[in-house]
């Protein structure tokens, strides 16, 4: 009978034995039910189980930067393995971790000293909800709120849910969220109308902090802002005692042009959220960083004064390794050069793209490049699907946001990989 079993199983495709058991995430299964089997991916190239070939122009959701198993960053994980797999971190450290803290706050913004490590985008961005919190509370001063940006997507624990803004994400769970104003993202002309609404907000409220994606917005369609508007919400927080939390998961790495989005803008943050591209897309893992200050006030022989959040597999080994491996390619003449190219690449195509028909606006930030598409359809319609098919029966992964189509491309992507993946957003084009 077990035979029999497996010998059915050798003959359906990857993507039917899916359909047996797995929930997929960000997918209603009843209207989209298949998924596409991937069994090798090296460099920019996905392969699926046909033999299909596609260009991975998202990095995968914005982790691979150097593109997929990459054999500096594999060989520096393949070494950490012999050596020490994994070991619980309330009570002991390691070489990995130790070094990463060392590296991090070599490259973070100055005000950073601290690094707590946790294993994902959300649980990064709840440790920083929560320090924030206890940081007041362990001063004897209740603080409940927290100030977001409209349209902000943060992550999808409770925490973050509760600052983002996305109500896709969070319809079901609305009536269980942490107290949240949300303020619009300054653009220059509403700038002084965010300031009475943060004046108003504060004067009324026990504000905690603040917690904005810099520079650009992912899950919002890739939206960006100037740093010198965003400065204005920072100045205010900091004259207001507003701790500021910048959730850099998706911008951080090198991705807007700087090794961090913060960088570019005058106000430093209190606390800084990390994920996504900090292992190079081999393993999960993130940190959450903050200041001396910040890491002082949890500092006392009352034991429940201590940080009690904690994830099992927090600053696991390997993925310590993969990130200080990544952090070093990051910094590397070459990769510093692909990022410099790949830029100067999205602004061209960007130029060339703001005169289509079809579209409505054009943005670039470093190596991120997004179009808006002039369209009556729905956000998440069937546009979207069309357009994906489109690209990846043309080879190429894009997966549009709503009526954005954007390209996060790894540092290491060809010149002639970069043009077909514009060629290709060009060419579909045709079916909007
Ligand atoms: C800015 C930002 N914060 C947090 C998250 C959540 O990260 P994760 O999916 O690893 O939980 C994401 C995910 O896309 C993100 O873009």
């Amino acid at each position: 009978m077990l035979k029999e079993v497996q010998h059915n199983e050798e003959k359906m495709t990857l993507q039917e034995r899916d359909k047996k058991h797995l929930w997929h995430p960000l997918k209603q299964h009843q209207t989209h039910p298949n998924s596409i089997g991937i069994v090798k991916a090296k460099g920019c190239i996905l392969i699926d189980e046909y033999g299909n070939e596609y260009i991975d122009a998202i990095s995968s959701w914005y982790t691979c930067i150097f593109g997929h198993c990459n054999d500096f960053i594999t060989s520096r994980v393949y070494d950490q393995m012999q050596r020490l797999d994994q070991i619980m971190f309330s009570d002991f450290t390691h070489e990995p971790a130790v070094k990463l803290s060392e590296e991090l706050i070599k490259i973070l913004p100055k005000n950073q000293n601290r690094i707590f490590f946790n294993d994902n985008g959300s649980t990064a961005v709840e440790a920083g909800i929560k320090m924030a919190l206890q940081y007041y509370f362990n001063k004897a001063e209740k603080r409940t709120t927290f100030i977001a940006f409209e349209e902000s997507f943060h992550g999808d624990t409770f925490g973050a849910m509760s600052v983002s803004g996305l109500s896709v994400y969070n319809g079901p769970f609305e009536d269980f969220l942490i107290d949240i104003h949300r303020i619009p993202v300054p653009n220059g002309e509403n700038n002084n109308v965010i300031l009475e609404q943060l004046k108003e907000i504060n004067s009324t409220q026990k504000v905690a902090g603040f917690i904005y994606e810099p520079l650009v917005q992912g899950a919002a369609g890739m939206k960006m802002h100037k740093a010198e508007d965003l400065d204005v919400v920072l100045q205010f927080c900091k004259e207001n005692n507003i701790l500021t939390i910048a959730d850099e998961v998706m911008t951080g790495f090198g991705k807007t042009g700087n090794l961090f989005a913060s960088d570019e803008i005058a106000t430093k943050p209190d606390i800084i959220c990390l994920s996504k591209a900090l292992t190079a897309g081999l393993v999960p893992m993130s940190i959450t960083s903050c200041t001396e200050e910040i890491y002082s006030a949890f500092l006392s022989n009352d034991i429940a004064k201590g940080f009690f959040h904690c994830h099992t597999y927090a600053a696991n080994p390997i993925a310590c390794r993969a990130a200080l491996a990544s952090i070093e390619l990051l910094q590397s003449k070459e990769i510093q050069e692909s990022i410099q190219f790949i830029t100067e690449a999205n602004k061209t195509f960007a130029e060339h793209m703001q005169q289509h028909p079809k579209v409505t606006s054009v943005r670039t930030k470093g190596i991120i490049l997004a179009i808006d598409l002039q369209t009556n359809a729905q956000r998440y319609g069937t546009l979207r699907d069309k357009l994906l098919k489109t690209f990846m029966d043309k080879g190429v992964f894009l997966r549009p946001l709503g009526n954005t189509i954007y390209i996060q491309p790894p540092y290491i992507i060809s010149k002639q990989q970069l043009e077909k993946v514009y060629k290709t957003i060009e060419e579909a084009l045709e079916i909007v």
